[in-house]
């Protein structure tokens, strides 16, 4: 059965409620529902005491409707007679934070982790034959970072673990700048200060790391005990977006059985009702990648997202639009957040399937239909594959080396990323993220934007893929580091110089808003394509000129090129560029790669077209988020599952509706 429900807090309604609520669910085709994430209080009234009673009671109820369980670890919310001022996470601004809100520990904390094991332990115990519980969520959205002193000590065994002496870590980190020489372990600091005060590069990347590895320790303590416990359950934890990047969410994801995602297209305070759909895309494209294998949806959007200031409504349609959406880019489960608007706490305006008054109403109608649909087609979707021949890499350490060196006013890592994966995107061509240490030879095309930070390992790899007839796109500021964070001694782009055929000379971080002219050589140009942000003035050495700069005192000089190694190509692009300019490279880089959509689709720009493979069977998810009827051209004659609709050569869709199509068997 393909898992779908919501996140349910029965200790929030009078237990009055859970026979309707048990009733609605059922009704609405619920398979499965995620409950206790945030009831440690209700779990463990005090220290060592447990009640799991009312838990007990209703996942019976739930059970005896024909709905699974799958439990949250409480842990992201402590109690008050649990909290001391001794697990309190301190901000980067040196405050500790106070107890009252949530996600207020820090992860190092001994203390902290007893308690966590324990509840866990304890529920793990309780539940391991409970024949209605499935699997486990680990805490809730991990993590800040942490500077107190515990992490500042802790930090210093993890540098001892891999540096093993002070003369390698000296020497690597280039403390001799600034008198910075470390004659003891203990004299290290946490950075803890204001991350935009000056400090070593090399130690700030370092505890970057330390600290997404102090998060991935703090999810195995809770993983260990859990796989030894219940050993026929999952465990999964809620990972919060593409955007997120203060952990290294390829090391947190290795060790869980599948990778969750909080999907929320129209988030806080959003009122623009425009937001793409490939803005929403790319987080479930990212969640995929994390293992490269189907994902869930553990908190998917059913309402308004409100705090102190609310979102624009959910407009009728989309919150089964988007729930497809996520199925279309590899969903296995899809999760609602949540079953009931809450009338107090932080999130009392924050729109669950019912609203305060318990009465179902438009959105609830509109998962019910969903449910129903999922009944009947949910098996041939479930476990289908996405494929891609096109790779984007994402490199944490990139991401934690431009949050320390941001580099220029108007640029971030993550946002130039995305400009390459929304290029992608409005052709219908399915991408996937994968991380440096990847392998790379089931793409035809790889993209690698900005890898401040590369290793000799990732540049080998690289070249194989190319000599083998892969083709490369290396962007703007990549090989320029170590994994140091030092920068390479070698003509830039350092160690990607030879693949690329290039040799930067210098480079021009951009007056903001300003851009340059470009020219492409064989007259691709448009107007619109042009410089921005940054522009490496390059010399090649071995690779063509693909475009120039118009003007400045690098007019003339080239701004992309393409260099031909074995059967293979590698372009480099260095600029930021405009969207046309980025659309107009991935284009080139895509015929390069023999890589083309052949779905094609009329005026709407907000149609989306995804494929899921079922062994050989496809599955064409077409999905309209856009205010205007769109027509597809199709390659052939398809059925769709949800209406049994048969398409030949074009299908219309009008704004929101879903359709899955498919080859008759
Ligand atoms: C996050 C959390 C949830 C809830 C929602 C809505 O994604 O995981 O617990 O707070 O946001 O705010
Ligand atoms: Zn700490």
């Amino acid at each position: 059965m393909f898992a779908f429900g919501a996140c349910y807090y029965p200790e929030q309604v009078p237990e009055s409620f859970w026979e309707t609520d048990a009733k609605l669910m059922r009704e609405a085709g619920f398979t499965v529902v995620r409950l206790a994430e945030f009831a440690w209080s209700r779990l463990e009234p005090s220290d060592g005491v447990f009640d799991f009673s009312w838990l007990d009671r209703v996942i019976d109820l739930l059970g005896s409707n024909g709905i699974t369980i799958i439990l949250g670890t409480p842990t992201a919310a402590a109690p008050p007679w649990m909290f001391s001022d001794e697990m309190a996470l301190v901000e980067a601004n040196g405050l500790a934070r106070i107890w009252g809100s949530r996600r207020e520990y820090c992860p190092n904390s001994p203390l902290y982790h007893h308690y966590s094991v324990r509840i866990t332990r304890a529920m793990a115990e309780h539940y391991r034959d409970n024949p209605h519980v499935i699997g486990w969520q680990i805490d809730n959205e991990f993590g800040e970072r942490c500077y107190c002193a515990r992490c500042r000590s802790a930090f210093q065994s993890w540098l001892q673990r891999k540096f093993g002496s002070l003369d390698s870590l000296n020497e690597r980190w280039g403390t001799v700048f600034w008198s910075h020489t470390y004659t003891a372990w203990d004299q290290i600091p946490a950075p803890w200060s204001r991350v935009h005060a000056p400090h070593n590069p090399g130690l700030l990347l370092d505890y970057a790391r330390f600290m997404s590895d102090s998060y991935v320790d703090y999810q195995q303590q809770q993983l260990t005990v859990l796989r030894d416990r219940c050993p026929n359950h999952f465990v999964t934890h809620n990972f919060t977006s593409f955007y997120y990047e203060n952990i290294n969410y390829f090391d947190l994801a290795r060790p869980l059985d599948f990778v969750s995602l909080d999907n929320y297209p129209r988030g806080f305070w959003d009122l623009t009702l425009k937001t793409p759909a490939a803005a929403a895309a790319i987080a479930q494209v990212t969640m995929r990648s994390l293992k490269h294998r189907p994902f869930w949806v553990m908190e998917q959007q059913s309402g308004v997202a409100a705090w102190n200031t609310f979102s624009s409504s959910v407009r009728p349609g989309e919150v089964r639009l988007w729930a497809y959406q996520s199925i279309a880019h590899g969903a296995d489960g899809i999760v609602f957040f949540r079953w009931r608007s809450a009338r107090f706490g932080v999130e009392q305006f924050w729109q669950g399937i019912l609203d305060h008054d318990g009465i179902p109403g438009r959105r609830y109608d509109e998962i019910k239909r969903m449910g129903a649909e999922l009944q009947r087609i949910g098996s041939f979707i479930q476990g289908a594959e996405v494929r891609s021949e096109v790779a984007l890499m994402m490199s944490y350490d990139s991401r934690f080396a431009f949050q320390i060196q941001p580099h220029h006013p108007e640029f971030s890592y993550a946002s130039h990323l995305v400009h390459y994966f929304n290029a992608l995107h409005g052709m219908h061509i399915a991408a996937e993220m994968v991380s440096p240490d990847d392998t790379f030879s089931s793409y035809k095309l790889v993209i690698v934007t900005a890898l401040l930070i590369l290793d000799q390992q990732t540049v080998s790899a690289l070249l194989q893929f190319v000599e083998q007839g892969g083709i490369v796109l290396v962007t703007m500021r990549s090989g320029v580091k170590d994994q140091d964070n030092q920068v390479v001694d070698m003509p830039m782009p350092g160690l990607l110089s030879t693949l690329c055929g290039i040799e930067i000379e210098e480079c021009d971080a951009l007056p903001p808003q300003e851009t340059r002219q470009l020219n492409f050589v064989d007259a691709k140009a448009t107007t619109e394509a042009r410089a921005s942000i940054w522009c490496d003035i390059i010399r090649p050495t071995q690779a063509e000129v693909i475009a120039t700069y118009g003007e400045d005192y690098y007019e003339g000089r080239a701004a992309v090129t393409l260099n031909r190694i074995g059967k293979g190509s590698v372009l480099y692009m260095g600029t930021a560029g405009s969207e046309a300019l980025i659309k107009t490279v991935t284009e080139i880089a895509l015929d390069l790669a023999q890589v083309r959509s052949v779905y094609a689709h009329g005026s709407s720009d907000g149609t989306e077209i995804t494929v899921r493979w079922q062994g050989e069977r496809r599955f064409l998810f077409v999905l309209n988020h856009g205010r205007e009827t769109s027509t597809v051209r199709l390659d052939k004659t398809y059925t769709d599952l949800l209406s049994g609709q048969v398409f030949t050569e074009v299908v219309q869709i009008t704004p929101r509706q879903v359709l899955i199509l498919t080859e008759d068997s």
